[in-house]
């Protein structure tokens, strides 16, 4: 199995928002993970379109967005504009969302589709072969540096099975209090894309040393 490590720059210095992004992709990640954040959906606010756009400027990796605002729908086309390559919508925000995904697929971009931690699997059953990636929150979104929540193992679990009986190359991503003692778990029951912004940018033996660790513990615990 191949895995994605995903920096998010929630965590890194946004006075130095360039140099953060360039040390993540020269220290090995796979994609940038950008949370934006409205406020209402979840009880914070990061950044949109401008931000996207910046870090499109200091990196060719993928830009993976998450978008933790209501009415998604209303912002695709922007945040494609701006430099995104995969929009993460969460099941939670969207009615309708066969129609999102196809109006993300539509922009030329992938699709994915998150859930909060009290969201049942159940909610994506249908969806499933209509999107690129599910994302796990492994944490009430909104803030970085939160604590995994221990069951969250087990919908992670559930989804790598139906992923595989679907035979479809779905990714599977974790999202909150990814480090290095909670990576092996996630890896072992079933995760490939690991979302980590505390554990990269508040390292202290530096971002490139702790993209390695993480990806290291995930193969160790996979082997
Ligand atoms: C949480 C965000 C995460 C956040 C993770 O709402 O979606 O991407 O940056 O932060 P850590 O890795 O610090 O838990
Ligand atoms: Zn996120």
């Amino acid at each position: 199995m191949t895995f994605k490590i995903a920096p998010s720059i929630l965590a890194a210095d946004f006075t130095k928002l360039g140099d953060e992004v360039r040390a993540a992709a020269d220290g090995g990640a796979d994609l940038i993970h950008i949370d934006v954040m409205d406020g209402h959906f979840v009880p914070n606010l990061t950044f949109g379109a401008p931000i996207i756009s910046a870090v499109r400027r200091a990196t060719s990796l993928p830009l993976d967005v998450h978008l933790m605002i209501e009415q998604p729908e209303r912002h695709l086309e922007a945040f494609v504009e701006a430099g995104a390559d995969m929009l993460t919508v969460h099941v939670e925000t969207s009615p309708h969302l066969h129609r999102t995904l196809q109006q993300i697929h539509n922009l030329g971009v992938k699709a994915g589709v998150a859930l909060n931690p009290h969201t049942p699997y159940e909610w994506i059953r249908e969806i499933l072969p209509d999107v690129e990636r599910v994302l796990v929150m492994t944490v009430d979104p909104g803030f970085g540096g939160q604590r995994l929540i221990p069951s969250m193992l087990y919908k992670v679990e559930q989804i790598r099975s139906a992923i595989a009986a679907l035979g479809q190359p779905i990714e599977l991503g974790v999202d909150g209090g990814v480090d290095q003692r909670t990576i092996g778990a996630l890896a072992q029951h079933g995760a490939d894309v690991f979302v980590a912004g505390s554990a990269i940018f508040g390292a202290a033996e530096g971002i490139a040393a702790a993209i390695a660790a993480l990806r290291a513990a995930a193969r160790q615990a996979k082997s």
